[in-house]
């Protein structure tokens, strides 16, 4: 069923058995990366997988870390919809402007892709306890796929996390602690209080493995769906990074299954200018972000002052020609309420952001009218009823 081969070091490349509970490089600490047998996958599948598979992101099975189909925990992770912008494309002179609307996932937002893989492979392993700090919607998935794991989840959250993603954590069943300040503070009290809890499994993303295997299916749908012809512009409101870091392996993946050539999207990190260390270390071309002090947004995914994996979110920026840009709250929501009126698509306040930043990226020159853009709208704008008046 799947190609897997083995771990491998994002780094000094150090190989990790898959068959073994794993989370970060045991020589040098930085994120492992699924590796699959790509020639055996591309002998076997020359020309994607067929329209026929099931309509979901268990079609790309062979491609993910599952190894036996019994252990799939599942909440109908549908593919979700490439709907063109139309009227706010005409506004804007992007005729060509597309968004990805994951709000239609299990638990509303992409975070089920990543913890449905990570429940999926903990359930192959014999896991039984979980545990997550987060920013509100991936500690929502993870209390949905272990209470239909039947696993325990301890959920560590920033105790202005919206009330939303704290009522759903709890009807999952889930053990809530909430913690003053912000996510690096929330993961820094789990890791306290894992010490007297040896059996937790920290499913941090990026600090486990197949969160990223969950979230590169971003990758492989969009491809399919614009034809194999990748978009030129992608834009991803980042906060940990998981999914563009994610689509980005993706492609280099389909390009060695000989389904795309070398032509890539150019990635766009869209972040929040009261949170926004991706920005500024891609400003000055650093390699790596410093953390970022009283971090604030109202876009509660994007308010992560370091990312454990900044220097993959930064590498794939680099590589792709792509560019990173910050937008203010105020233009975030109002992008919300304009789109959810323009388009009848309600929003998060991160893909606000994401829309937030056409213009500028116009201004600055580094998107046109010719290109092909995605827009990320990376949850529903329902599950943030407070923000909207
Ligand atoms: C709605 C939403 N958008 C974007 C993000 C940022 O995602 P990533 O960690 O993949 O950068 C989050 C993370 O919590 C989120 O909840
Ligand atoms: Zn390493």
């Amino acid at each position: 069923m799947s190609f897997l081969t083995h771990l491998e070091c994002s780094v000094c490349r150090a190989a990790h058995a898959p068959a073994q509970v794993q989370s970060f490089c045991r020589s040098c600490g930085k994120t492992l990366l699924a590796r699959y047998d790509l020639e055996a996958a591309r002998k076997a599948h020359p020309r994607g997988f067929p329209e026929s598979g099931p309509p979901s992101l268990w079609k790309y099975a062979p491609l993910l870390p599952i190894l036996q189909p019994e252990n799939i925990v599942s909440l109908g992770e549908l593919i979700t919809p490439r709907i063109p912008c139309q009227r706010t494309g005409s506004r804007l002179g992007l005729p060509h402007l597309w968004v990805k609307d994951e709000g239609l996932l299990p638990t509303g937002s992409f975070k089920a892709r990543g913890l449905a893989m990570a429940v999926s492979k903990a359930q192959e392993l014999g896991i039984r306890t979980v545990c997550i700090p987060s920013a509100g919607n991936a500690a929502g998935a993870l209390s949905a796929y272990a209470a239909r794991a039947g696993m325990q989840a301890h959920i560590y959250l920033p105790e202005d996390t919206p009330p939303v993603n704290v009522k759903e954590c709890l009807a999952y069943g889930a053990e809530v602690h909430l913690v003053q300040g912000n996510i690096s503070d929330a993961a820094r009290r789990m890791n306290q209080e894992r010490k007297d809890h040896p059996e937790w499994f920290d499913v941090s993303t990026l600090k486990e493995p197949y969160r990223l295997e969950g979230k590169k299916t971003m990758g492989y749908e969009l491809a399919e769906q614009f034809d194999f012809r990748l978009p030129d512009v992608i834009l991803y409101p980042t906060g940990g990074g998981t999914g563009l870091i994610g689509m980005w392996k993706a492609f280099d993946e389909m390009e060695k299954l000989g389904w795309i050539g070398p032509r890539r999207p150019r990635m766009i990190s869209v972040q929040a200018a009261g949170c926004a260390p991706i920005v500024r270390a891609f400003r000055e071309a650093r390699r790596d972000s410093l953390f970022w002090e009283n971090a604030q947004t109202v876009a509660s995914g994007l308010r992560v002052p370091k990312a454990f994996a900044d220097h993959l979110i930064l590498d794939a920026l680099y590589d792709s020609r792509g560019t990173a840009v910050a937008v203010r709250d105020e233009e975030a929501l109002a992008a919300v309420r304009e789109i959810a009126a323009r388009e009848g698509l309600f929003l998060c306040p991160e893909g606000g952001a994401a829309f937030a930043a056409l213009p500028v990226l116009l201004d600055e020159k580094a998107i046109s009218p010719e290109d092909s853009i995605l827009v990320f709208n990376t949850a529903a704008g329902i599950k943030y009823p407070d923000l909207i008046s």
